[in-house]
C-alpha cells in the first residue's frame, strides 16, 4: 500500500516529504487553481518544484476535453519530467486519448472513475492508475469503498496490471478501508496525513514518559 499526497501546494509536499511516506504527489485543475494557478506553464513550474521533493510519479491533469487536445496536452506534459503520470478523464473522449498516449509508452492515471464499468476500461487500455473517487461516491449517497474493493477484485481476477489508487479521500477512515479493500494507493490530503499519525493517547504517553523522566533525573 502506497501513499500519495493530493496536492498542488509545493508546501503541503515540503512539510510532508521529510516523514519518508509520500511515493508520489496527485494534482488536479481544482488543487492547481486553489494555489493559483491557471496555465500551463505555472502548472508545471509547480509541478517541477514537487519534482525535486519527491522521488515518485507525480500526476498531471490534462485540461482539454477533446481527445485530440488530450493527446496533446499529453504528449506536452510528459516532456516535463520522467516522473510524470498524466491524468485523463473518464470519458469517450478520455478513454480515445488514453488509447493513443498509452501505445506511446505514457504513463495514464485514470481518473474521475466512478464505476467498476469505468475502470475496466481503463484496465484494458493499459492505464497505470485507475482512480476511483470515493469520498465523491460517498456524498451522492453511494459506497465509494465498495466500488474500490470491485474494482480490486475484479482486476485480480484478470490479472490486470493497471494498479487501483484511492482517492476523494476524505478521512483516515476512508485510508484504512482502502487498505482492506486492497487499493495498492491512495492519494491523501496533508490534512488526512497528519490525522493518521495523531492518536490522543501517544500525546498523553509521551507527555507522561518525558513527565517521569524529568521526576526520576531529579531524584537522582
Ligand atoms: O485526487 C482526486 C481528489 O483530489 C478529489 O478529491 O475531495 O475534491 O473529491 P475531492
Amino acid at each position: 500500500m502506497r501513499l500519495f499526497l493530493d496536492t498542488a501546494n509545493v508546501e503541503e509536499v515540503r512539510q510532508a516529504s521529510p516523514l519518508g511516506v509520500i511515493s508520489g504527489v496527485t494534482t488536479n485543475p481544482s488543487l492547481a487553481a486553489k494555489e493559483g494557478i491557471g496555465d500551463l506553464g505555472s502548472y508545471k513550474a509547480a509541478v517541477l518544484e514537487i519534482l525535486q521533493l519527491v522521488d515518485g510519479p507525480v500526476s498531471v491533469e490534462v485540461t482539454r476535453l477533446d481527445a485530440k487536445g488530450m493527446v496533446e496536452q499529453a504528449l506536452e506534459i510528459v516532456r516535463w519530467h520522467p516522473n510524470i503520470v498524466v491524468k485523463l478523464p473518464s470519458t469517450m473522449e478520455g478513454f480515445e486519448a488514453m488509447a493513443v498516449v498509452v501505445r506511446e509508452g505514457i504513463k495514464v492515471n485514470q481518473t474521475l472513475c466512478f464505476s467498476v464499468n469505468q475502470a475496466l476500461l481503463g484496465g484494458i487500455i493499459g492505464a497505470t492508475y485507475v482512480s476511483p473517487f470515493v469520498g465523491r461516491l460517498d456524498d451522492e449517497g453511494h459506497d465509494g469503498m465498495a466500488v474500490v474493493a470491485d474494482i480490486v477484485e475484479v482486476f485480480k481476477r484478470y490479472n490486470m496490471s493497471t494498479q487501483v489508487l484511492a482517492a476523494s479521500i476524505r478521512h483516515p477512515l476512508h485510508v484504512v478501508a482502502a487498505a482492506k479493500a486492497g487499493a495498492h494507493a491512495a492519494t491523501i490530503p496533508l490534512k488526512v496525513l497528519t490525522q493518521m499519525a495523531h492518536h490522543p493517547l501517544t500525546d498523553v504517553g509521551v507527555a507522561r514518559f518525558a513527565q517521569d523522566w524529568e521526576r526520576a533525573k531529579i531524584k537522582v
